[in-house]
Parts: C-alpha cells; sequence; structure tokens
C-alpha cells in the first residue's frame, strides 16, 4: 500500500475540502501534512458550511481516521474551537482524530511576532494571515520549538516560558503592535485541554503500520503549490513545503511509499496575499469572477485575486509535484462568460518566448500570452457524465488536458460534496 496525495496546483483555494471529503471514501486514513491554521478548507454538508482549518478534511465520514501529521503546525486555540464548532454541529470526533507527536505549537508569542514583522514591511508585506505561521516554521527549522508531545512532559511551562521570553525581546526590533498577549495566552493555555485529550501518535510508525496492514491512506495538501517555500512565489510564500515531496517529511514516510499524486486547479486561477500572479485580472472580467466564484478567504475573509487559469504555472506545478492525475473545481463559475481565456505562453519585454516560469516571476516583465475559447452560457448542473457536457466545456477542459500533459479524472461544478463530474473516458 502506498500514500496517495491531493494537492493544489494554484495559490490555494482550489477546492481540496471539498474533494477531500467526496474522495475520501476510498481511504481508511486522511492527514494532514504541512500548513497550519492559515488554510481554510470548505465543505457544504447540504446548506450546513463547515470550515476546516488545521484538522484534515475527511472528519464528517464517522470510520475514517483523521491525522494530523508532524508537518503541521497548531494553534490550541483555533484546534479547540474547530472541536467545539463540529461538536455543536453533531459531530463528536474525538474518538477518530489523531495528532502527530512531533507538530509544532504556535504559541501567542508566534502571532505576536508574525504581526510585529507583516507590520514593518508596509508595502511589502507577504499578506499573511497573521496565525503565527512563519514564525512557528522558524523556530522548528531554528531548533527552537515547542512540540505537541512536549505537553506530555515535565517541564513544559519551563519551555514555554522560556521560548516566550526569546519571542518578547526579538518583538522589541519591531515597532510596537497591538495585541492582547495576557488574554491570548489565557485563551491558549484554557485550550490546551483538548489537545491534551486528544490521541497521539508518532506519525512515522503509525503510517508505516497502517500502510503494511493494507490501510489506504491520502494525504490533504494544505495552502498550493505556488506558496511552496521552495518553488513557490518567493517571498510571497508561506513556510512550509507544500508540494508533494512535503508529504514525507509532514507524516514522515519514505518518498517509494507514494502512491498516486493528484492535482487541483480551479477552471480560472485566484490568489490572496501579496504577490506575482500574471494573469490577474484587473477589470471587471475580474470582479465577474470574484463574485460569481464567491472568493472571499475562508480564513481571513479577503477578497481573492481573480484572473485566467495559467497553463505554464500549471506545467511548472505539475512538474514539481509529480502530478499523475489531475481534478478541475469551480467549473461552473464559468458557466455566464461568452469568451474565456487560458494563458499559454509567457513573453519577455522583447515578446521572446520564456522556457518557464522565471526565477524572479515579481520583476521579470513578463506578460502572459493568452487563447481565447467560446464559452458555454449554460448551467451545468445537471451533468453527471463527462461526455454529456457542452462542447465549448469540453473543449476547454480538453485543450488544458492537452497542453499538461495529464487527464482530468474529475470535474467539479458546485460546492456541494456530491456536485461532481467523475470523468470515465
Ligand atoms: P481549499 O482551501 O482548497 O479547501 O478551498 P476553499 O474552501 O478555501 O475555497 C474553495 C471555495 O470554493 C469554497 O467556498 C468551496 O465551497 C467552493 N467550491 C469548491 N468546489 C466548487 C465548485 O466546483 N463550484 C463552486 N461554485 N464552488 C466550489
Ligand atoms: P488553503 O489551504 C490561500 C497565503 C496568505 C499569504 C501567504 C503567507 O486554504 O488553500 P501565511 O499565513 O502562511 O504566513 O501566509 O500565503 N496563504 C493562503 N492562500 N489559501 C491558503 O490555504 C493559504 N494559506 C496561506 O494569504 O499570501
Ligand atoms: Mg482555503
Amino acid at each position: 500500500m502506498a500514500v496517495d496525495v491531493l494537492l493544489g496546483l494554484q495559490w490555494g483555494d482550489e477546492g481540496k475540502g471539498k474533494i477531500i471529503d467526496n474522495l475520501c471514501k476510498d481511504y481508511q486514513i486522511v492527514c494532514r501534512f504541512q500548513g497550519g491554521p492559515n488554510a481554510g478548507h470548505t465543505l457544504y454538508i447540504g446548506d450546513q458550511k463547515i470550515v476546516l482549518h488545521t484538522i484534515p478534511s475527511a472528519i464528517l465520514h464517522p470510520g475514517i481516521i483523521n491525522l494530523i501529521g508532524n508537518g503541521v503546525v497548531i494553534d490550541p486555540v483555533i484546534f479547540k474551537k474547530e472541536i467545539e464548532k463540529l461538536r455543536a454541529l453533531g459531530y463528536d470526533i474525538l474518538h477518530q482524530l489523531l495528532l502527530a507527536r512531533k507538530a509544532h505549537l504556535i504559541l501567542p508569542t508566534h502571532q505576536l511576532l508574525d504581526i510585529a514583522s507583516e507590520q514593518s514591511k508596509g508595502l511589502n508585506k507577504i499578506g499573511s494571515t497573521l496565525k503565527g505561521i512563519g514564525p512557528t516554521y522558524m523556530d522548528k527549522t531554528g531548533r527552537n520549538g515547542l512540540r505537541v508531545g512536549d505537553l506530555e512532559l515535565k517541564g513544559f511551562d519551563k519551555k514555554y516560558q522560556a521560548l516566550k521570553e526569546k519571542h518578547l525581546t526579538l518583538a522589541k526590533l519591531y515597532p510596537e503592535v497591538s495585541f492582547n498577549l495576557e488574554d491570548a495566552e489565557e485563551k491558549w493555555f484554557n485550550s490546551l485541554d483538548i489537545l491534551k485529550a486528544t490521541r497521539k501518535v508518532d506519525s512515522e510508525y503509525f503510517i508505516d503500520q497502517a500502510l503494511n496492514s493494507g490501510k489506504k491512506v491520502l494525504a490533504e495538501g494544505a495552502q498550493g503549490s505556488m506558496l511552496d517555500v521552495d518553488f513557490g512565489t518567493y517571498p510571497y510564500v508561506t513556510s512550509s513545503n507544500t508540494i508533494s515531496a512535503g508529504v514525507c517529511t509532514g507524516i514522515g514516510v519514505a518518498p517509494n511509499r507514494i502512491g498516486k499524486i493528484i492535482g487541483i486547479t480551479k477552471a480560472y486561477c485566484t490568489r490572496v496575499g501579496s504577490g506575482p500572479f500574471p494573469s490577474e485580472l484587473f477589470d471587471a472580467t475580474g470582479e465577474l469572477l470574484r463574485s460569481a466564484g464567491k472568493e472571499f478567504g475562508a480564513t481571513t475573509g479577503r477578497p481573492r485575486r481573480c484572473g485566467w487559469i495559467d497553463l505554464v504555472q500549471l506545467q511548472y506545478s505539475i512538474m514539481i509535484n509529480g502530478v499523475d492525475e489531475l481534478i478541475m473545481t469551480k467549473i461552473d463559475v464559468l458557466n455566464d462568460f461568452e469568451t474565456l481565456q487560458a494563458c499559454v505562453e509567457y513573453r519577455d519585454e522583447s515578446e521572446s518566448l520564456l522556457s518557464g516560469m522565471p526565477f524572479d516571476l515579481e520583476n521579470s516583465g513578463i506578460h502572459p500570452v493568452y487563447k481565447n475559447f467560446a464559452g458555454w452560457q449554460c448551467s451545468l448542473q445537471e451533468f453527471t457524465h463527462y461526455e454529456n457536457l457542452p462542447l465549448a466545456a469540453r473543449n476547454y477542459v480538453e485543450f488544458i488536458e492537452n497542453r499538461l500533459g495529464k487527464k482530468f479524472v474529475m470535474i467539479s461544478q458546485g460546492p456541494g460534496r456530491d456536485e461532481v463530474i467523475r470523468v470515465t473516458i
């Protein structure tokens, strides 16, 4: 048995949560392997909207174990809120939730540092979700972090205080920010009870045993490939490896046990936060995508920047992840458009064709070249089989497939958990 992977190929919010909730029935274990509560994965169960930040998106399926891997960073306050919200909706989930001992904890002062760092950057800010993600990963790689497993050991409070003091010293490097540390700390310590009550595992052993006993495991990406700390649009990225390679270090599984890699793209493209986005639209069409797609951040509520699908960028993501299969989401958002566009090339100021993503996308002076497509201008709601879709929709999908050299196995045409077309031809 191997670990299959499902991850976002753009700048996040590709609909990973919805697709995991749909696909997870084929698996016994679903795990998050990186990121933290900067993620917002939305599930619609009928009219009920559930946004998950730390907990994997298979949690509403009673028989499936949901593992939060060692590569994830956890804010106890957000974690507790998530569990309480689910409980209020009738989902009692602790028995199917596992937490890796080696996952790192986000302290209140990590959030303080995140806010201070962003504020000091002014116009150059990353556009962080301000959840303390960057500073927590800095402490992880800097070998100063506190881990979930430390909660079970003596001396936790002492370690906490030492790290907090260090953070307060660091915070003096920045102009003062308004942050009620006392209040945040009180909430933080009051939230540790649920973290303590959650079953802990050494995820590397847990996954090894699960695979050896024939269990099917699915890893759920957070953020998107273009937010990867190594291969994304640095420095406008998050602080973890969001790509498939991150699964190995994020749950503790060897590369030769990675199975199928499924990449998700929206039928267009969005980005939230700062940084380059070549196919971004600044006009009424961009506005239309935002309103039709309800493109507002699931974690921060910020309006998402919108643009056409970018096949140069997707080709890069497919390469870096080793994608085997594609899934397209939000095709329904394009229903009313008379004409669609897809970015098919990047060209520089002298109109020379670029061979791939440039090192410095922000200052590269490239411009996207688009191909036009006729829209289908009807609802796709009643379609359940790919071959019955309007010709214009199939032309759009198949052009993308041919250009990317990978097939779409599923097309999502609505936010509901079952609003998908499985492509079987
Ligand atoms: P994630 O972070 O990748 O899980 O994605 P988000 O949940 O942040 O954002 C995706 C948004 O699109 C959510 O509001 C989903 O409910 C919604 N969504 C997912 N798939 C579809 C789809 O096929 N059509 C439409 N209209 N909405 C979708
Ligand atoms: P999901 O899993 C979209 C963006 C932020 C910011 C940058 C760094 O829902 O797809 P961070 O808080 O990590 O320091 O922010 O990354 N970002 C996301 N954008 N979807 C996400 O997650 C994101 N998580 C972080 O907006 O630009
Ligand atoms: Mg999201």
